[in-house]
């Protein structure tokens, strides 16, 4: 078999991850990933195969310890050659109003959009045994915005707790390990495609009136930030905003 860089790409069965997915398999061998929805994941190493690339599909939780072992001994062991890229893409993202905060929220909030992260970069730089390799976190504009946001606080919390775990993995991986992140606007996936009210319609209406290019973002524009910092070997501790101009407006 042809030796392949192989590349991780955790939560990667929808939305931006799927698009990651797609876009690294141009090069590399994928590591599809999602914790639930194994029927959606396994499309996408079909659409990958179909589009002449080459992935596999790995059931796991990286939000927990044992799901990021999992997936590690898993992606070993499926890997085409060695595996010296990893994209923390998985995050969920819930709004809870301050009175209704529990522990159990703000647990769920920093294990999956950011213990999860650290965890399956300790990981990943453990099976590089002193290799090169490199890491894209998917953060979020929530981490970054000057004004803060009604109801998603944990999640903001998290995220932006994520762009500052990117820079110190930065400087105490390099030189052998490159760490960055890239930090969505909004983007179009399932969470604006379906929500759950016409008040919630209302509300994803109004923020897309506030972006300055005037439109909610593709997937793919995610992906292909993802794919130029993973490859662009002068860049460290950068947290690259795609967000159409969002986090400069006043919305
Ligand atoms: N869409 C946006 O506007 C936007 C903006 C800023 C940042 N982001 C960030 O971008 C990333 C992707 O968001 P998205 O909008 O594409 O979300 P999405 O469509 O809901 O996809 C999330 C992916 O992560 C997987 N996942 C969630 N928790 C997981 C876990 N514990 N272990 C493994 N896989 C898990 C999901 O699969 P299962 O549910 O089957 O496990 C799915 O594949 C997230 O980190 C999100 O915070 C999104």
């Amino acid at each position: 078999m042809r030796v392949k860089q192989t590349v991780v790409v955790t939560g990667s069965s929808t939305g931006i991850g799927r698009a990651v997915a797609l876009r690294l398999a141009r090069g590399r061998h994928v590591v599809v990933n999602a914790r639930l929805g194994a029927d959606d994941g396994r499309r996408v190493v079909e659409d990958i195969v179909a589009a002449g690339g080459s992935a596999d599909f790995v059931q796991a939780d990286v939000s927990t310890e044992q799901g990021v072992a999992d997936l590690f001994a898993a992606a070993a062991s499926v890997a085409a050659g060695p595996i010296t890229a990893l994209v923390n893409n998985a995050g969920v993202a819930r709004s809870v109003p301050f009175g209704e905060w529990s522990s159990a929220h703000w647990q769920e909030m920093l294990q999956a959009n950011l213990v999860g992260c650290a965890l399956a970069s300790q990981a990943f730089v453990g099976q590089l045994g002193g290799g090169e390799g490199a890491i894209v976190n998917v953060a979020s504009v929530r981490g970054v915005e000057r004004f803060g946001r009604i109801g998603i606080a944990a999640y903001s919390a998290a995220k932006a707790g994520l762009i500052n775990l990117t820079a110190a993995m930065a400087r105490e991986l390099a030189p052998g390990v490159r760490v960055n992140a890239v930090s969505p606007g909004f983007t179009d996936t399932r969470i604006f495609r379906d929500p759950a009210s016409e008040e919630d319609r209302r509300r994803i209406d109004r923020w897309r009136d506030h972006v300055p290019l005037g439109r909610f973002l593709a997937p793919e524009e995610i992906a292909d930030a993802v794919a130029y910092l993973l490859d662009a070997t002068a860049v460290t501790g950068a947290n690259l905003v795609v967000d159409g101009g969002w986090s400069q407006s006043d919305g």
